[in-house]
């Protein structure tokens, strides 16, 4: 029973519980694959079972691990599960796990260096890591947010510094900013927009070539029609890596446009970067050496649990133009540290570098860089089927882990292909094995299957191939 005297729980009772959970995550981790990927749980069940408020008196471990094993785990979607082929497929590996646990256990805020020493200058270290690792050029200020939409609203708060902006006029009439980015590009570049204040036309897609990549020309031709209309372009948003089709889009020639036109260049590669590490892979970040800042998440495709996110920049003035407050109460006396609180919208800040250390010394350049390519041998795997298929049509070029097809239905409406290719996806997730996506490529319902669960192996892939094959069928 847990004591009603102040003070935290004792350290035996830490002990003893400690070394259950590690085993429940051990015996989670070996059997998770028995779950169905997809939580069951209806709308509401789970909150329903729960009571309307927190407990009076403090209740035992015992009691709580007994209500975490029948409450919560029901409601789980298991992102761990090798069958988890959805969205971006993620892993919390076992020494990111390890790592993320010390974290919770040292619990320091890294706001100032003196905060913990350790905390910023591991941080520095591994991001300088990181960057030899995907080949980026030196010197790059990096530093550690908890997702890529975090990460690229500052980089445009610190494209508006960088361009010099007086901010009475953001969002007047006057001299509307205006930022590009793909059709393509992620929503997280619109939401960074509108959280700048820059209104709804502060943002101009640009449209995709066949292959979904960004077309630089048409980049060139709303830059100039809208600073003839009055408008003030202050930065880019290349992607290598499109959430719907992992398109890359062509950065060497946006850096171009960018150069020629003074405009912030953001690469937003926070799936694929990481492919980098692999050295036949490195030419995905072709221009990105000129970009003023990039975005990757190790907690999408390297192993890290989430939430890790690394923002690079090549201007860390302008970020810390952007979010630096002089105040008293925060003033150190050490000269020559990195204050990371002075680069961002957070005052606190995780730790979240140790796990990443861990992830990143664990597994090695060539351990990492042979699961990336493995994950992208079995992509291909995928893509083969979807070509050679009668029944399956490849619907996007597969430079990555992630494959973006469609059920065939010949002399089909399209409202009717995309109801049978809606309901072949809903009928698949069901079984339960597998957790796959869906989304519109130009109003066509199309399937994705991504790999980035280190647990995911070929015969997994294949065991997906041949549930929507027989699903198919059934439809
Ligand atoms: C290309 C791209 N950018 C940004 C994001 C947003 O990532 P986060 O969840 O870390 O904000 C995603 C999410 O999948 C993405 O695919």
């Amino acid at each position: 029973m847990k004591s009603e005297a102040a003070g935290d729980m004792s350290a035996e009772e830490f002990r003893r519980y400690g070394h259950m959970v590690v085993d429940r995550i051990a015996r989670y981790l070996e059997e998770v694959e028995r779950s169905p990927v997809l939580s069951r749980a209806a709308p509401g069940e789970i909150r329903a079972s729960l009571p309307k408020a927190a407990p009076r008196a403090g209740e035992g471990m015992h009691d709580i691990l007994a209500d975490f094993e029948t409450k919560i785990l029901p409601g789980i979607t298991h992102w761990n599960h090798p069958g988890f082929m959805a969205y971006f497929a993620i892993t919390g590996s076992g020494p990111g796990i390890l790592g993320e646990m010390l974290t919770a256990g040292l619990n320091v805020n890294g706001m100032l260096w003196r905060g913990s020493p350790a905390a910023t200058e591991l941080e520095e270290v591994t991001l300088d890591w990181l960057r030899q690792l995907m080949g980026l050029p030196n010197p790059l200020f990096g530093e550690i947010t908890d997702t890529a939409s975090s990460s690229t609203l500052y980089a445009l708060a610190a494209a508006r510094e960088f361009a010099a902006i007086n901010p009475p006029e953001i969002g007047t009439a006057v001299r509307p900013l205006r930022v590009y980015a793909s059709s393509e590009a992620h929503s997280s570049v619109d939401k960074a927009v509108m959280t700048l204040g820059l209104g709804a036309a502060g943002i101009r897609h640009i449209p995709v070539d066949d292959s979904f990549r960004m077309r630089a020309d048409l980049l060139a031709a709303a830059i100039a029609e809208d600073r003839a209309g009055g408008a003030r372009p202050i930065a880019v948003v290349g992607t290598v890596g499109t959430t719907g089709t992992t398109a890359i889009d062509p950065i060497p020639e946006i850096a171009d446009i960018c150069e020629r036109e003074r405009l912030w260049l953001h690469v937003d590669a926070s799936y694929a970067g990481v492919a980098a590490i692999v050295p036949e892979k490195r030419h995905v970040l072709a221009g990105v050496e000129r970009a003023h800042s990039l975005v990757v998440n190790p907690h999408k495709w390297l192993f890290v649990p989430i939430d890790c996110s690394v923002l690079y920049t090549r201007e860390p003035d302008a970020l810390k133009a952007a979010f630096s407050l002089p105040l008293e109460i925060l003033r150190t006396p050490e000269p020559g540290v990195t204050n990371l609180m002075d680069y961002g919208m957070s005052l606190g800040r995780r730790f979240r570098a140790l796990k990443l250390w861990f992830v990143l010394r664990y597994f090695g350049e060539d351990g990492l860089a042979a699961r990336l390519r493995e994950h992208m041998r079995l992509a291909q795997i995928v893509a083969r089927w979807a070509e050679q298929s009668a029944a399956f049509e490849l619907c996007a070029p597969v430079e990555f882990s992630t494959v973006v097809f469609r059920y065939n239905l010949p002399g089909a409406e399209p409202e009717a292909a995309n109801a049978a290719n809606a309901k072949l996806l809903r009928l698949v997730n069901e079984s339960g094995e597998v957790f796959l996506s869906g989304t519109k490529i130009r109003g066509v319902q199309v399937l994705r299957l991504t790999i980035g669960n280190l647990r995911t192996t070929e015969q997994h892939v294949l065991r997906a191939l041949e549930l929507l094959e027989r699903t198919a069928e059934d439809i």
